[in-house]
């Protein structure tokens, strides 16, 4: 007999993937300036450190809210006993109006919709128990956030069937590629139960078209049993032009309210952890239309909720709306300087990026370094920028990108001191690995990495399927 369960047991956590490797080498030997200058720089973590002030400058106005006091009286009783899953009121109410704000007050979300989770994590999981039983399928773009194959996947037993997109178009969500995983999916006997978008994208830095949108809508309209979840974690991160436009904006334009079978099965999920820089408060949120899923959802919240002395907190300054518009503006600008700066710098190194509007991290095109066009090669790359460089960024790889040569760089969780370090570093490592080049070390290498920048790598279905097969 076993002592323990197969799920405890077993290794489809995906805990060992590259992208949290990556992590565990960074904590082994992380960069410090003073006490460690030579450690490993994390640039693998998309984490939003630029606007910090702004937030304890706030906090230190506004005495009362951290001391758990109510117009000068404590309320921490009050507080400590509060248990109700459905979350507080005045919490909901100042999130949705958050969230209205974020989407230029295009849309508005009604409070008794909105299911207070843990974090996104636990928003993405929970709408995978309210919407699939294990052994269904939802379809998702590449290439995805690495932490997906852990949210929707480890303890549901949902299977994710990748959409394949490519640099070809900017790596667009396009209606071929769309019916292509749709039918992957029927081959592998897999009920398809949805799809699953990131907008802006992790890990691409961009926001989804009106046209992708569209082709989205328009797919699940079409077949009447699935699903459109759009994971807007990084709504307010947009800093660039074309703007964010949200999935509810397009059915608001499209759809009237009684068209209740499109509006049930379209879901957002939302945290504060990217646009407020708060993923250790652990706040996120479902936002449904669809009666059932809220009240499902809201029962299994009980498995992660936000506490009442966060809930508070975050209600009083989200309700201060001069507050929240002056920030949103403020942490663009920043956002948007750090993006320039990360790209100017790679450049330096004939480095080239996919042109990003959105994110706290770049989608980064090393094509041209691989020795040869595989995943191998890319892995190759990986560690020897990870030990050698001292940089920790992730392989398109761990993200299941169809292409070999695309790693993603955050650059919004250091200071820019830092990030000039990062990418000095770099720019001794390409210029030492072109003049072993030159030198005739690696004449194979070479003429390799030439004929490379020109030749844009395509996977054929039959190597997709046998990758994605392996993976399963
Ligand atoms: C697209 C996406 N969804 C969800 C998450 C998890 O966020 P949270 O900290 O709110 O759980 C992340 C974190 O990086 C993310 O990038």
């Amino acid at each position: 007999m076993r002592l323990l369960s197969t799920k405890a047991t077993c290794n489809s956590h995906g805990q060992d993937s590259s992208y949290f490797l990556g992590w565990q080498e960074y904590e082994k030997n992380p960069y410090d300036e003073i006490l460690n200058p030579k450690g490993i720089i994390q640039m693998g973590l998309a984490e939003n450190q630029l606007s910090f002030d702004l937030l304890e400058s706030w906090l230190a106005k506004n005495p009362d809210v951290s001391g758990f006091k109510r117009d000068g009286k404590s309320i921490f009783r009050e507080l400590a006993l509060f248990q109700d899953y459905h979350g507080l009121s005045s919490f909901k109410e100042a999130m949705v109006d958050f969230m209205a704000e974020i989407r230029g007050n295009r849309v508005t979300f009604d409070p008794d919709h909105m299911v207070l989770t843990a974090g996104s994590t636990s928003a993405n999981e929970t709408l995978m128990f309210c919407l699939a039983e294990k052994g269904d399928a939802f379809l998702l773009p590449t290439p995805y956030y690495p932490g997906f194959d852990r949210d929707l996947k480890w303890r549901t037993g949902v299977e994710i069937v990748p959409i394949h997109c490519s640099s070809d178009n900017n790596f667009q969500i396009t209606e071929s590629a769309l019916e292509q995983a749709y039918e992957e999916a029927q081959n592998l006997n897999l009920n398809v139960k949805g799809i699953l978008v990131t907008n802006p994208s992790n890990p691409l830095g961009t926001t989804l078209s009106l046209e992708e949108l569209n082709l989205l809508v328009d797919f699940i309209s079409g077949h009447k049993n699935m699903h459109l979840i759009s994971d807007e974690i990084y709504s307010g991160t947009v800093f660039n032009s074309p703007g964010f436009v949200s999935v509810m904006e397009v059915l608001n334009n499209r759809f009237s309210d009684a068209d209740e079978a499109i509006w049930d099965r379209v879901h957002v999920v939302y945290s504060l952890s990217k646009d407020l820089g708060l993923p250790g408060f652990r706040v996120g949120c479902i936002y449904s239309e669809n009666d059932t899923v809220v009240a499902a959802a809201t029962k299994m919240s009980s498995f992660g909720l936000v506490s009442s002395q966060t809930q508070y907190l975050l209600s009083a300054m989200l309700e201060d709306k001069k507050f929240t518009r002056k920030y949103l503006v403020e942490n663009q600008k920043r956002l948007r300087r750090r993006q320039k700066m990360l790209v100017s710098g790679l450049e330096k190194s004939g480095i080239k990026c996919l042109e990003s509007n959105a994110g706290l991290f770049c989608w980064v095109d090393m094509r041209h370094l691989l020795k040869s066009n595989t995943f191998e090669a890319e892995m190759d790359l990986w560690k020897r920028i990870v030990y050698d460089v001292k940089l920790n960024i992730s392989p398109g790889s761990s993200c299941h990108c169809s292409e070999p040569g695309w790693f993603r760089v955050c650059f919004a969780n250091m200071s820019e001191q830092t990030l000039k370090l990062a990418m000095k570093r770099l720019k001794s490592f390409v210029a030492e690995l072109s003049s072993s080049s030159d030198n005739g070390d690696n004449k194979a290498h070479q003429s390799k990495r030439k004929s490379l920048t020109k030749w844009v790598f395509r996977l054929s279905s039959r190597d997709h399927r046998q990758r994605d097969q392996e993976e399963r």
